[in-house]
């Protein structure tokens, strides 16, 4: 069943207030190409923006304006169990949706304590930053700093440091991208860019402030069956199910999340239906997917992105990914 809400209508616009205002100008400010750009009548009047603060694979920054147009009309506390970068997480908080409060969480521990230090002590973090910004064209101190994972007193170290370091080495890798062996060590190696940004200070403030009233968890994507209550909306955004067998991106954590952790996940999505939550989910369009969410979505759409198609980032393409809710999308 193809829901696209590009259908909309401006009555259901009208009942439903502020988030079908949001849809609305979100459709209005992508119908020329199909692409969505922020403008700064879409945000809150006259607030600057609070970005991503870390590059992440998978990361939904384009996909914003197919997402949003499928948010329900209103929803209470909001939960992201693979959040990633956050690009939705921050969208929602540029445009006033999360009046209710936000859940964020991850498996990847090193991620949670750069959410945890930006909320808690961002100066802290921009001072720790600094430091590292003037090494950030030495290859030796990145090859330093990345091997902290490898000695006995990492889990020692505050997590300022850790914090610092992740964003450090985020900004310098070859890709940008956080990529972990199968010890959960750190592994990607340098990427001599000519002058990496190591230290945003006006957006990391913004960060900040996005995060001030959200709970912040490590672990698996299932504990959100112990959080979500009745109205409230989650979005699961997993590692994708490979297109391919040689295009898969699935190190984030050190652990692969493979085919019965898709069925898990599909899972929790149908009790988390069954209980009144609203939940919207992506990932690729593979048989599997489609098979997986045929009987459990209500509304279900292949919307086309695109994304890096080689390991070296320097190709793109276009990928069909698919998204699904547990309710009506006009
Ligand atoms: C596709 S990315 C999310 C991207 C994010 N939506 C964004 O905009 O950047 C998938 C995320 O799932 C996390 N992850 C992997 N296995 C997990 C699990 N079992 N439970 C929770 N998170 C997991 C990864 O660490 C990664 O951050």
């Amino acid at each position: 069943m193809d829901s696209r809400s590009r259908h909309e209508t401006d009555n259901t616009d009208k009942r439903y207030g502020i988030i079908a205002e949001h849809r609305r100008k979100v459709k209005s400010a992508t119908q020329s190409d199909g692409w969505y750009r922020v403008q700064p009548s879409l945000a809150r009047e006259s607030q600057p923006l609070a970005r991503p603060f870390i590059k992440w694979a998978g990361g939904k920054g384009q996909l914003i304006p197919e997402l949003a147009r499928r948010l329900p009309p209103r929803f209470r506390r909001y939960h992201e169990p693979f959040v990633g970068g956050g690009a939705l997480f921050f969208h929602l908080f540029n445009h006033g949706l999360l009046r209710d409060g936000a859940v964020l969480s991850d498996y990847n521990s090193e991620l949670m304590v750069c959410y945890e230090v930006i909320r808690d002590d961002v100066e802290s973090l921009i001072t720790a930053l600094r430091w590292h910004h003037r090494h950030r064209l030495d290859p030796h101190y990145f090859l330093e700093v990345r091997n902290w994972d490898r000695q006995p007193d990492f889990a020692q170290r505050s997590k300022i440091e850790r914090a610092a370091r992740t964003i450090f080495l985020n900004r310098t890798c070859y890709n940008g991208l956080y990529r972990l062996n199968r010890k959960g060590q750190f592994n990607a190696p340098f990427g001599y860019y000519k002058n990496p940004m190591i230290c945003d200070p006006e957006n990391l403030r913004l960060v900040s402030a996005a995060l001030r009233n959200v709970e912040l968890y490590v672990g698996d994507f299932s504990d959100v069956l112990h959080r979500a209550k009745p109205g409230d909306l989650v979005y699961f955004d997993p590692p994708y199910v490979p297109m391919s067998a040689t295009a898969s991106f699935t190190h984030y954590t050190g652990q692969t999340f493979g085919p019965d952790d898709q069925r898990r996940l599909a899972d929790v999505f149908a009790e988390l239906c069954e209980r009144g939550v609203y939940v919207m989910l992506s990932n690729s369009s593979t048989p599997l997917t489609r098979e997986l969410y045929a009987a459990r979505a209500v509304s279900s759409s292949v919307v086309y992105a695109s994304r890096k198609i080689n390991c070296d980032g320097s190709k793109r393409g276009h990928v069909e990914e698919l998204i699904v809710c547990s309710y009506p999308v006009e």
